[in-house]
């Protein structure tokens, strides 16, 4: 695979570098099983974690991951900083510069937060996108997709994409950056991708998103049989008027509960990115039952960002 720089968007990944950082998971999740789970790979390497945004998995991931591959780690968040007395994006990153960060972690707010620091000369590291507004989430993507690959294939995952596979992509579709990350990479990995929203959780123009799209679940469930369905956390937050007569009326057309689980084949995958609205997009039966991935996807993360930052910092300099 040719050497990455930035991990902005799924979209930056081919099919050869998906799977490329898909199978050094495999090695790095081997690793993770250890007694010593400690590698010196980013031996002498700064990384440093730019959180404007709140984040417990994302976060803690990428922490772990940088100390396991024996990376200096600094953990900066908006609140507690200059941030809040003012400070620009361009004069945080300036800063970092001057303190030597090989590699940016960024979350934030603003969508095309990532790509701003990428592409402005204010940073020479390697930007990695850790989620910016509700544009995009690439290491939520990898890992969702290590995940599949893995319940699949279990130990003959190397090498695998995920042609044949149906996966469904349920709720708040609009405000998701982990389903615009997914639908890309989802669809570079080969698999047929459905999207269940009501209109009002959908964003326009998804003519060119190359999915299909549904309105009523259990119609849905009953017409493709999924083999993965990922539940969208419902985001409150980003959310200025309302987009559903109530959260009632939501989890009862929308929400994953047991009888929706019932209707899924034996081995289908029940996913959810976290945080999750328990009772609200998904019942605690549904969340805590046997098809459920949830917290291998927790676990998977570090995996995956462990081998993200081994494919953008470990390699040569001269071919960036
Ligand atoms: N899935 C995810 O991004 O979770 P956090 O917001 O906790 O990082």
């Amino acid at each position: 695979m040719s050497q990455l720089r930035h991990l902005l968007s799924a979209g930056d990944l081919d099919r050869a570098s998906a799977i490329a950082i898909l199978d050094t998971a495999e090695e790095m999740s081997s690793v993770n099983h250890r007694d010593i789970k400690k590698l010196p790979t980013l031996r002498g390497k700064t990384i440093v974690n730019l959180f404007f945004e709140d984040s417990t998995r994302t976060r803690i991931s990428f922490e772990l991951a940088e100390k396991r591959l024996s990376a200096d780690v600094i953990n900066f968040s908006a609140k507690g900083s200059s941030v809040s007395k003012g400070e620009s994006l361009k004069d945080t990153a300036q800063t970092l510069e001057a303190m030597g960060a090989d590699a940016v972690v960024i979350r934030h707010w603003a969508s095309g937060a990532a790509n701003v620091l990428a592409h402005s000369g204010w940073i020479n590291g390697s930007i990695i996108n850790a989620g910016d507004g509700t544009h995009e989430h690439p290491t939520q993507a990898l890992l969702d997709a290590f995940t599949m690959r893995k319940r699949i294939y279990g130990d003959d995952s190397k090498g695998r994409d995920l042609v044949g596979q149906k996966v469904m992509i349920v709720g708040d579709v609009l405000h998701s950056r982990v389903a615009r990350s997914n639908v890309k990479l989802l669809a570079t990995l080969g698999a047929e991708v459905h999207l269940v929203a009501p209109p009002t959780l959908l964003p326009v123009k998804l003519e060119t998103w190359g999915v299909s799209v549904h309105f009523d679940l259990d119609t849905a469930l009953r017409q493709v049989q999924p083999d993965s369905v990922m539940m969208l956390r419902v985001q409150a937050e980003r959310m200025n008027a309302a987009f559903f007569p109530s959260e009632r009326e939501y989890s009862r057309l929308w929400g994953f509960n047991s009888e929706r689980l019932a209707m899924l084949k034996p081995h289908a995958l029940l996913m959810h990115p976290g945080p999750m609205n328990r009772g609200l997009e998904i019942t605690a039966s549904a969340a805590d039952s046997p098809n459920s991935t949830i917290l291998e996807q927790v676990a998977n993360g570090v995996s995956v960002r462990m081998a993200v930052l081994f494919h953008l910092l470990s390699g040569d300099k001269e071919s960036k």
